[in-house]
């Protein structure tokens, strides 16, 4: 079986840090995978190449086939490879519905668009709710969530997420990664990046561990939950 995500020697660097120092990792069509690691280990820098918002000094990445390093960033949105930013990027000062709408922008199919927010609002009853309100009034989980509301308007094949845990207190956390592991149950292939190595390890069908821009340790995320080396890093046992 060929993984839906391939990614080989990558490497990227912002002049002379190399943020990135080649690296390989799959995503299968339809689980949940991780890439964990410290401040600065080179997570964002590993989306943002995958999306096209940096470029790769080496390396390939083939999205169902298709080699993405030379594409431009909306025609890799449009394959399907969406990506939740890190922070989130909340446009504050326009409504719930009308962040969630710009998900949609490049849409044309106005009834599944319809049918789709209606999902996203079913999915995320306190968005509902708060529909007609400000962005900016919403609580820091409730703005991740809407922020992951968009990224599913744009109809993602794989949906891409960077530190969603950032910032949130840990039962916040628990009840995104909840939700990610339920639109992941509807069939919604994810690569998720964090910090929060434990509560991503415990979504994860697998991980990757990354340290200075290498990967380290890869394994099922049970696996590297139990791993003596894990646990001494970055579980503090
Ligand atoms: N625009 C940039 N210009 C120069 N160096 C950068 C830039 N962005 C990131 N870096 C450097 O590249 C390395 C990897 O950064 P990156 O943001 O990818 O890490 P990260 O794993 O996402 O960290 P965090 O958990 O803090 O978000 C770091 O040394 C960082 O300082
Ligand atoms: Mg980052």
């Amino acid at each position: 079986m060929t993984a839906m995500l391939e990614v080989r020697g990558l490497e990227v660097a912002y002049g002379h840090i190399e943020a990135v120092q080649g690296i390989d990792f799959d995503v299968n069509a339809g689980e949940i995978r991780t890439l964990v690691g410290a401040n600065g280990a080179g997570k964002s820098t590993t989306l943002l190449a995958l999306s096209g918002l940096v470029r790769p000094k080496a390396g390939s990445i083939r999205f169902e086939g298709v080699e993405l390093t030379r594409l431009a960033t909306h025609q890799i949105v449009e394959r399907g490879l969406v990506q939740v930013a890190e922070g989130r990027a909340i446009l504050t000062t326009l409504s719930v519905r009308e962040n969630l709408e710009l998900g949609a922008y490049r849409r044309k199919d106005r009834a599944a668009i319809a049918n789709d927010l209606e999902h996203v609002l079913a999915l995320f009853p306190r968005l509902a709710e708060r529909i007609d309100g400000l962005a900016g009034n919403l609580s820091g989980g409730e703005q991740q969530m809407l922020a992951i509301g968009r990224a599913l308007l744009a109809r993602p094949r794989l949906l891409l997420l960077d530190e969603p845990s950032m910032g949130l207190a840990p039962i916040i956390v628990q009840d995104i990664f909840r939700k990610l592991r339920e639109i992941n149950a509807e069939g919604l292939t994810i690569f998720l990046v964090e910090q929060n190595v434990r509560q991503a390890l415990k979504i994860a069908s697998h991980g990757y561990v990354l340290e200075s821009g290498r990967i380290v340790l890869d394994g099922s995320g049970a696996a590297l939950l139990g791993d003596p080396k894990v646990l001494a890093a970055y579980l503090g046992g």
